[in-house]
């Protein structure tokens, strides 16, 4: 291989390896849900045993996310035969919302934001409900999903 050879080829290989990084880049600008899709994963939380007969219950659980442990929380209601489900996570900022037994509201305590039992915003600047978890109830174990 003569010198001029050799130069065209690491030519050729520069401009190959910045075309392969520059549609990388393109790619991930045009399609970012794609790459970074995350999966549902059930966590046990409660026994089906423990589920509340009408109203709310607070359940705490972890689960493993890139190498750290989560710590969190979520609602589980039982309100008028139906049971979800719901994110403590605010929709305004998201601060962790409490449930407020008397006031039969969950209620932020960075804003005063208010939801009512079902997650719907009824006072305060959330924009939205408040999310529902996917919820299931299989051999004897309540399990909420979460996004890894
Ligand atoms: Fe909840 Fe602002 S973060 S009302």
């Amino acid at each position: 291989m003569n010198r001029r050879r050799f130069l065209a080829s690491i030519i050729k290989g520069f401009f190959t390896g910045a075309a392969v990084v520059y549609t990388s880049f393109v790619f991930a600008f045009l399609y970012p849900s794609r790459l970074r899709e995350k999966v549902v994963r059930f966590i046990p939380v409660l026994e089906e045993d423990a589920l509340p007969r009408r109203g709310v219950k607070t359940v705490l659980f972890s689960y493993p996310f890139r190498k750290h442990q989560v710590h969190t929380r979520a609602f589980i209601v039982r309100h008028r035969g139906e049971l979800f489900a719901l994110s403590p996570v605010c929709t305004h900022l998201g601060c962790m919302v409490n449930w407020h037994r008397g006031k039969g509201q969950f209620l932020c305590p960075c804003h005063g934001g208010k939801y009512d039992i079902e997650g719907r915003v009824v006072g305060g600047p959330p924009p939205r409900p408040l999310s529902r978890l996917p919820l299931r109830v299989e051999k004897g174990k309540v399990l909420i999903g979460v996004k890894v």
